[in-house]
């Protein structure tokens, strides 16, 4: 790539770009530079073997260079800029890795009188607080984002050379302008090592801090590491880039003072939002980084066991998405008792909030939600990130539609390669327009046609009830009256709460009707358990010899009970007891003990009533005596993964006879269940199934990429090793 490649400044980074660039052959020389002083640490990197010879006279260490990058502090770029002039060469690629942009243009202006087209400033965000040739590292840009801030003058081709470099480095390069460049920079790097420094500058100027030091512990530790950072790097950073960041540091010392009068109030409830909004915010962010910081979750299960006790698990998920949704849409204040405290129902909680919705909470399950009335959202400022959650995106679509602002919706890689057409189409038909990638998956980009959706009557292909749901909330919005009619029954929740909320929708047969006359008024609304949670143990507590367990206040919808159905007509013990009904929702205890299964034919109108439970009864397949046949839930393959290929791969691993057919799979069940290592594939229904499976294995089992759990059941571990199930969890 390079003939002979000239480093101003072989540092940390310097010395990792020489490393790399070694290790990968981009240049048949690597030669540095640097001021007299440097001397020691310039000999120390030719030991190394990062450089092939070191100079500290400029016009040598640049004879003859193609590419030349500095990498030295920021401060010293114009007087490096003003001593490379003499020897500029317009064949050779400039370019430089400082963390301001902007005073890298400036300098460039005030020694050339414009950015020359051969220098393209750079910065790989890829810093650590060791410095000095010794702390290189090759592998140092891998992974890391490179920021490229080219100026209208910038040469392309030499643009390309330097966006191919950086990746054969490993780092993952984008493309922005240094104003904005250095705006993100300070927020997110230069802001928090201003307040590492100032805190520990705080503690330890006051006289106690031996004490202070003395106690301090992980969380001093994490919010301070920075603070060892070379100190003169980053005064210069922080000098070069104070445009940008004082207007951070007021707007912080105005949130301290926010939370200094909260204090001062004892006002628990602002705190807890505050608080509760950054942890959500922050795990938000966890799961969009490209999974290098994200956590990765493993549960690793003991065989046998048996479940004994009684337990409540939490809410229900579809039903504390729509409490979110119907709930800000309402007049006056909502309150939720039993919401699922999960990323999935967290993120329709989140999107509400950045359409301008008060929602406290939540906290212990209790949610309060200021309604906006039924055109009261407010356009978001940013995209819509919705996570995993499949609801979240497919529902909101529909009422989002008829908004009278844009927006985009996004979310994680296994939402993004989701089926939406099946919401997009039937919008259009209505007059929506919503854009999506070529292969009908998200982000969703909507056109808000406020007054200009058109009912339509559609009759569903597939059973759906997130389809149903979605043009039910467009139809609040529509001239006329939308019908929505599906082949089979699915969940009927949206049309039960929109009921509760005062909100006229009619049935007629398989039809569920509405209209935009009407509108909501706030509720109070309990969320019963979810019965897709406790199917776990359901199934669990079948498998298990010697299991009792009880499952207190479980929604029993009909529309949702397909997985007592199906156990039952395999021969399980479910016991419905105290049959009451809350909010115009039927709930009960359902007390399941332990009795020998046997493999049916799964009867296909129970498909829909049991859709997200199949994992985990294809476990209870394969604990059955026989044979074990479940056919038209081709649904199964766009879930969260590909449920039926996901479930059969496990399942063999783990000497399981599992076929898997187009729309379903064949399981021969009652032979061993062995143990193994199997990937849930990021799917939390196929991760907890798995665990369950342990109860009945010869063999320890380890199921991979269980992060996700989280997204609909994050006691699952704890409620399930309360119970009796070997779990241990293990995070990295
Ligand atoms: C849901 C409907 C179902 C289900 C999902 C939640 C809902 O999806 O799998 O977990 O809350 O409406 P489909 O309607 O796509 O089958």
């Amino acid at each position: 790539m390079f003939d002979k490649l000239c480093l101003i400044g072989v540092g940390l980074i310097g010395g990792s770009i020489a490393k790399a660039a070694k290790k990968h052959g981009l240049a048949r020389t690597i030669v540095g530079y640097g001021r007299e002083q440097d001397s020691a640490n310039l000999a120390l990197a030719l030991d190394l073997g990062l450089i092939d010879a070191f100079f500290t006279d400029i016009a040598s260490a640049v004879t003859n260079a193609d590419g030349v990058i500095l990498a030295a502090p920021v401060a010293s770029t114009e007087s490096i800029l003003a001593q490379l002039k003499p020897h500029w060469s317009s064949a050779t690629l400039y370019s430089d890795v400082g963390s301001t942009k902007v005073s890298v243009i400036s300098a460039l202006k005030a020694v050339f009188g414009e950015v020359p087209s051969n220098f393209i400033p750079a910065h790989p965000i890829a810093g650590a607080e060791q410095s000095g040739a010794l702390a290189a590292v090759d592998q140092l840009f891998v992974n890391k984002r490179l920021i490229i801030t080219p100026t209208s003058t910038t040469n392309h081709d030499l643009l390309l050379k330097l966006q191919w470099f950086w990746r054969r480095l490993g780092a993952i390069v984008s493309c922005m302008d240094a104003e904005p460049h250095d705006q993100i920079l300070a927020a997110t790097s230069h802001l928090p090592h201003v307040l590492a420094y100032a805190l520990v500058d705080l503690l330890g100027h006051k006289d106690e801090q031996r004490e202070i030091f003395k106690y301090a512990a992980g969380g001093f530790k994490d919010f301070t590491r920075i603070a060892s950072s070379d100190p003169t790097m980053w005064t210069d950073i922080c000098l070069a880039n104070q445009a940008a960041i004082l207007p951070l540091i007021h707007e912080l010392q105005a949130e301290l003072d926010k939370i200094a009068l909260m204090l001062n109030n004892g006002d628990r409830q602002q705190l807890f939002t505050i608080f509760s909004y950054a942890n959500q915010a922050r795990q938000r962010f966890l799961n969009q980084l490209d999974n290098s910081m994200a956590k990765t979750i493993t549960f690793h299960i003991q065989p046998g066991g048996r479940l004994q006790g009684e337990t409540r698990v939490p809410g229900d998920k579809s039903m504390s998405h729509r409490s979110i949704m119907l709930g800000s849409l309402a007049d006056g204040v909502t309150h939720v008792t039993g919401f699922l405290q999960a990323e999935d129902a967290l993120a329709t909680l989140q999107a509400f909030r950045d359409m301008g919705v008060r929602i406290d909470g939540p906290e212990n399950g209790q949610v309060t939600i200021y309604g906006v009335g039924k055109d009261g959202l407010k356009q978001p400022k940013n995209e819509l990130y919705l996570g995993n959650s499949g609801t979240s995106m497919r529902l909101l679509s529909g009422l989002l539609a008829g908004q009278p602002f844009n927006c985009v919706l996004t979310g994680d890689k296994s939402l993004s390669g989701r089926p939406m057409r099946r919401v997009t189409e039937p919008l259009a038909q209505m007059g929506a327009e919503i854009q999506t990638t070529e292969q009908g998956t998200a982000p969703l980009r909507i056109t808000g046609k406020a007054g200009q959706l058109k009912a339509i009557d559609y009759q569903m292909p597939m059973a759906s009830a997130q389809v149903k749901s979605c043009l039910l909330l467009a139809g609040m919005y529509a001239q006329g009256e939308t019908r929505v009619t599906e082949p089979a029954p699915t969940r009927d929740h949206t049309e039960r709460m929109l009921a509760g909320f005062n909100y006229p929708v009619k049935r007629e047969g398989n039809t569920a009707i509405i209209s935009a006359e009407g509108r909501l008024t706030a509720m109070t609304i309990d969320v019963p358990s979810d019965i897709s949670s406790a199917a776990f143990f359901l199934v669990g507590a079948s498998i298990a010899p010697g299991s009792d367990v009880t499952l207190r206040h479980v929604g029993i919808n009909p529309t949702r009970t397909g997985v007592i159905n199906i156990l039952r007509l395999m021969g399980a013990n479910i016991e419905v007891l105290n049959e009451r009904e809350i909010g115009g929702e039927p709930v009960a205890d359902l007390r399941v003990q332990y009795s020998p299964l046997t493999g049916i034919n799964i009867p296909e109108d129970l498909v829909p009533l049991a859709i997200d439970e199949f994992p985990v009864l294809f476990v209870a397949a394969a604990c059955a005596t026989g044979e074990t046949r479940l056919s038209g839930a081709e649904e199964l393959r766009v879930k969260e993964s590909d449920r039926i290929q996901v479930m059969a791969d496990g399942l063999q691993l783990l000497g399981v006879n599992a076929e898997p057919t187009p729309d379903g799979m064949v399981i021969q069940g009652g032979g061993n269940i062995g143990g193994g290592v199997v990937n849930s594939h990021g799917d939390h229904r196929i991760a907890m199934a798995f665990s369950i499976a342990g109860l009945r294995a010869s063999a320890p089992i380890t199921v991979l990429d269980c992060a996700n759990v989280n997204t609909s059941f994050r006691e699952f571990k704890d409620i399930a090793t309360q119970l009796g199930l070997g779990l241990t969890c293990v995070e990295d």
